[in-house]
This record gives structure tokens, C-alpha cells and sequence, in this order.
């Protein structure tokens, strides 16, 4: 598992920014600035508003900060434009009521020199680091060059982008290789909470996961299925654990290759391993929708929803637990027809007394849209990052800061 403060494991913490005099210093700031873009507009500020409590305590403190993030996957020339962070650093700069120096470079002179002149408490962002992927892959491929290249730019270095911490790339691991370096409040907190609701929580624990496919929740299932007291399971991969159990689900989604798998696991957990009861079910996704009882699913229909009464069977096992992890949507909740149950989850979840916390992109953009973010005690600002942390893992960004 990760090291991390307060953890009470008796276990080395990780240094924060917190233990370091920033004043007057170069401090490279990896945030994570992956945000939807439509058009000219970002969608979701979430991840920057997130990273705005770092930002400005190094700013308080006198530093001389340099930003870098990541934005899309850059596979060839003319993703370029359509993923620059100009846009991003004209949001901070709205968000910290000062400018945000841009530097629509990744690496060079232009960059050197507008470093060079930078004043203590000033903010520059530079390009998109994934721009330095069409060379090769040198960001996401770790490049060691690369690496070394961007932590000549600064004297400490500060991991505050959970999203990218489960993956080993030049702009946070390598980075940190050369540099003294700690986390940032974002990470601090998102491990923090993560951490201790997974090691010590409030009994009954219940896990509601969704999404499409076993195969990609499967580390999450073994890894929580004993501390959990139960296990609620909705979204496209209830089909499989259906089937497994030997309901008809016509041509709902099945991840075949995960059928046994499904079967062991609820033999071995069948008091806590909670499967619906009934679902939503469409010929097709204009044809009209409708409730099934999971033994009358017919064979040219797929489920797309859970149904009303396994909405209130999942709320049964809520209510009586005082944490709640929720990764995963229950439906296909970007369609109206098949949006019910993760609402009502989320409804359930944001008025519930006790720990909430949700993960995963689509999960917290559903909540966003949904109006309930407000009611959770935590919203991840990871998906995968988050899946890893439930899953038990290591992550390499976290792994490679040194310890106080
Ligand atoms: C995310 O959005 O999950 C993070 O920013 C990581 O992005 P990636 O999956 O493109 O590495």
C-alpha cells in the first residue's frame, strides 16, 4: 500500500510541501489538468479548482512555480491543437486572480528564459508533456533524458496529480528522480481519505461497483470482498454475474472470459455479493424501455438499467452501513431512459449520514450532472488512480517520493 501521513500503520510517511522552505525557490508543481474540453469551452473544472490549494500555498510562500500536466493522448501532429493547455492557463489564471505565464513549448530556450525571469509568487504553465510523446513516447514512456530535462527547470519537486499517480511517467517519476520532492495537498488528501476508509472502516462497509466489464473490477472485488460486509454489483457487469448464476440475459454485455471467475466468487461470498433483482431492458436503445425480473429477460433484448426494486434492495444495504465506496455507473446513465438507477444511488448516497465516497471518471461525472456532488464526503478526482487505490496497489507517482 502507499505511505502515506496519518496513516496508522507505523508505517514512513511521505514528505508533503509542507516540508520544504519554498521561499524564493523554482518549485515544479505536476498537476493534473486533464479536463474535458468541448469547442473552447472546459466542461469540468473540477481538476483545477482541485489543484488551487497547492498552487496557492506556494504562492503564499514565494515561489517560483512551474507548472506541468498532461492533457489527452497525443498520437500525431494534429492532436496538437486540439489540445493545447493555453486554454487551461487562461481558467487558473481566472481561478488565482493572477496571470498564468503560458509557455506553449515543452522544452527549448523560450522556456529556459521565461523560468529564468520568474518572480518570486509567479505562475507559469508550460505545453501540454504528452506533446513530447509524438518524439517517441519520451513523456509516457518515462524517457530518462526527458526526466532530467524538466527537473533542471526547478530546485524541488511537488507530485499533486493524483489522476496520473498510478502511472511511471517523465513528468511526475521522472521528475522525482532527480529532485527533492513531495506530495501536494490534492494527493495528500485523496490518499488520506482513500487510505484509512479502506484499512478502518466504519462497519457496515458496503461497495457498490459498476461499469462495463468483471475483468476490470476483478482486483477491486478481491481486494475488498473480505473487508467489505457487502458487495452491491450493477452497470453492464451484472450480466455476467447473472449469467454465471444461470439467468438468461439475452444480449446484454458479457465478458465471457470472466464467467468462472463470477461463479467462485459467489459461491464463496453468497451472503455479500448483492445482485439485482431486476433491470431495465431495451430492444435497442430507441426502442422503449422495459422492467424485467432477472429470470424474464427476453433474447433480442439487452439490460441497460437496474430496476426499481433492486434500486430499493441497494438502498436496503446503504442505509444500514456507515461507509459506502461507490465506483462505477449503474446504467447507461448518459442515455435518460436508463439514467434511474445511478441517480437514485447518487441520491441515496449524497442524503446518507455516514462515509461516502465515489470514483472513477464516469462515476464522478454522472454525480456532477447529476447535482449531488455537494452530498458525498469524498469525490475522487482519479479513475484509475482511484481503481488502484481500491485495489490495494502501489502507486508508482506516490511510491517514488522519499520519506520524511
Ligand atoms: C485520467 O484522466 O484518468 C488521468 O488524467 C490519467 O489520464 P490517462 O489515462 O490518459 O493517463
Amino acid at each position: 500500500m502507499n505511505i502515506v501521513p496519518n496513516n496508522n500503520r507505523g508505517e514512513k510517511m511521505k514528505k508533503t510541501i509542507r516540508d520544504y522552505n519554498l521561499h524564493g525557490k523554482k518549485v515544479i508543481i505536476r498537476v493534473d489538468f486533464n479536463v474535458p474540453i468541448k469547442g473552447n469551452i472546459i466542461t469540468d473544472d473540477t481538476r483545477i479548482k482541485e489543484s488551487l490549494p497547492t498552487i496557492n500555498f506556494a504562492i503564499k510562500q514565494g515561489a517560483k512555480i512551474i507548472l506541468l500536466s498532461h492533457l489527452g493522448r497525443i498520437k500525431e501532429d494534429n492532436d496538437k491543437k486540439k489540445y493545447s493547455l493555453k486554454i487551461v492557463a487562461d481558467k487558473l489564471g481566472e481561478f488565482l486572480n493572477q496571470k498564468v505565464i503560458f509557455i506553449n513549448e515543452t522544452r527549448g530556450q523560450k522556456l529556459q528564459k521565461a523560468v529564468n525571469d520568474l518572480k518570486n509568487g509567479q505562475v507559469l504553465l508550460i505545453e501540454n508533456t504528452r506533446f513530447e510523446d509524438l518524439n517517441g513516447n519520451l513523456e509516457s514512456g518515462n524517457d530518462e533524458e526527458l526526466g532530467k530535462t524538466w527537473a533542471s527547470l526547478g530546485e524541488i519537486f511537488i507530485n499533486d496529480a493524483f489522476g496520473t499517480c498510478h502511472r511511471a511517467h517523465a513528468s511526475n517519476v521522472g521528475i522525482a528522480s532527480y529532485l527533492p520532492n513531495g506530495i501536494g495537498f490534492l494527493v495528500e488528501k485523496e490518499l488520506t481519505i482513500m487510505e484509512k476508509t479502506i484499512q478502518n472502516p466504519e462497519k457496515p462497509f458496503a461497495v457498490i461497483l459498476g461499469g462495463s466489464k468483471v475483468k476490470d473490477k476483478i482486483g477491486v472485488i478481491n481486494n475488498l470482498t473480505e473487508k467489505a460486509d457487502y458487495l452491491l454489483i450493477g452497470g453492464a457487469m451484472c450480466f455476467t454475474f447473472l449469467k454465471a448464476q444461470g439467468f438468461e440475459i439475452g444480449r446484454s454485455l458479457l465478458d465471457k472470459d470472466s464467467l468462472d471467475y463470477c461463479l467462485d466468487i459467489t459461491t464463496k461470498y453468497p451472503n455479500k455479493i448483492i445482485l439485482p433483482v431486476d433491470v431495465i431492458c431495451a430492444e435497442d436503445m430507441k426502442s422503449p424501455a422495459n422492467v424485467r425480473l432477472i429470470n424474464e429477460i427476453k433474447e433480442n433484448e439487452m439490460g441497460l438499467d437496474i430496476g426499481p426494486k433492486t434500486i430499493i434492495l441497494f438502498e436496503k444495504y446503504i442505509n444500514k452501513s456507515n461507509t459506502i465506496i461507490w465506483n462505477g455507473p449503474l446504467g447507461l446513465f448518459e442515455d435518460e431512459k436508463f439514467k434511474t438507477g445511478t441517480k437514485e444511488i447518487a441520491r441515496t448516497l449524497a442524503n446518507h449520514p455516514g462515509m461516502t465516497i465515489a470514483g472513477g471518471g464516469d462515476t464522478a461525472s454522472a454525480i456532477k450532472n447529476m447535482g449531488y456532488t455537494d452530498g458525498f464526503n469524498h469525490i475522487s478526482t482519479g479513475g484509475g488512480a482511484s481503481l488502484e487505490l481500491l485495489e490495494g496497489k502501489v502507486l508508482k507517482g506516490v511510491e517514488i517520493i522519499d520519506e520524511k
